[in-house]
């Protein structure tokens, strides 16, 4: 089939043309572009990509940027330029939980690297890699604005705070055993976007 150019990367129009939000992300998606007066519908794109993110397996591919692209009626590039900006955005597959552990000055002096090498030991990756299994891939972030409860991560819409080697590892079972993708639009979109 034939491939694009875009960003950086090629993508396929076959895939492109598997990738539709359902009727549910769709009717959100609409819902969002109202909120914005007519023709500035790319004022919608950073929560129609935390949607897209969540519908189709945690990171945006060129295929499913494209296909934002589509939806708002705007150029592809528009849509990698910004989602290739904040980190909060995958451009690769992810684990079905992604552990972003804050590494800024309160996390930091309260213990965010013992926690990240921990992290790292027990689930045998680095920083930005993923679980043979594709469950865990594992970040650091900057700080998510939860300093009083230092160390903390974020997994998905949740935040775990006061984090030790044992909450971590009880973290770990937790997100084993519910074995479904985490995202930031866990809660309802409406509320958390
Ligand atoms: S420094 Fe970690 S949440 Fe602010």
């Amino acid at each position: 089939m034939g491939s694009q150019v875009h960003g950086t990367q090629h993508f396929d129009q076959a895939k492109r043309a598997e990738i539709k939000f359902s009727d549910a992300a769709m009717a959100t998606v609409q819902e969002m572009i109202t909120r914005y007066p007519a023709g500035k519908q790319k004022s919608a794109l950073l929560p129609v990509l935390h949607i897209a993110q969540a519908e189709f397996g945690g990171w945006l591919s060129p295929e499913t940027m494209d296909y934002v692209a589509s939806v708002l009626h705007i150029k592809p590039i528009e849509v990698f330029e910004v989602a290739s900006f904040y980190s909060m955005y995958n451009l690769k597959p992810v684990g079905k939980c992604t552990f972003e552990v804050c590494q800024t000055s309160s996390c930091w002096l309260n213990g965010a690297e013992d926690i990240v090498r921990y992290i790292e030991k027990k689930l045998n990756i680095k920083v930005g890699e993923t679980t043979k299994d594709g469950m865990f891939t594992l970040k650091v972030a900057e700080c998510l604005g939860s300093c009083g409860t230092a160390p903390m991560l974020q997994c998905g819409a949740s935040f775990h705070e006061n984090l030790t080697f044992e909450k971590v590892d009880n973290l770990i079972e937790k997100y084993k055993n519910e074995n479904r993708l985490k995202s930031y639009t866990d809660l309802d979109y409406q509320n958390t976007l």
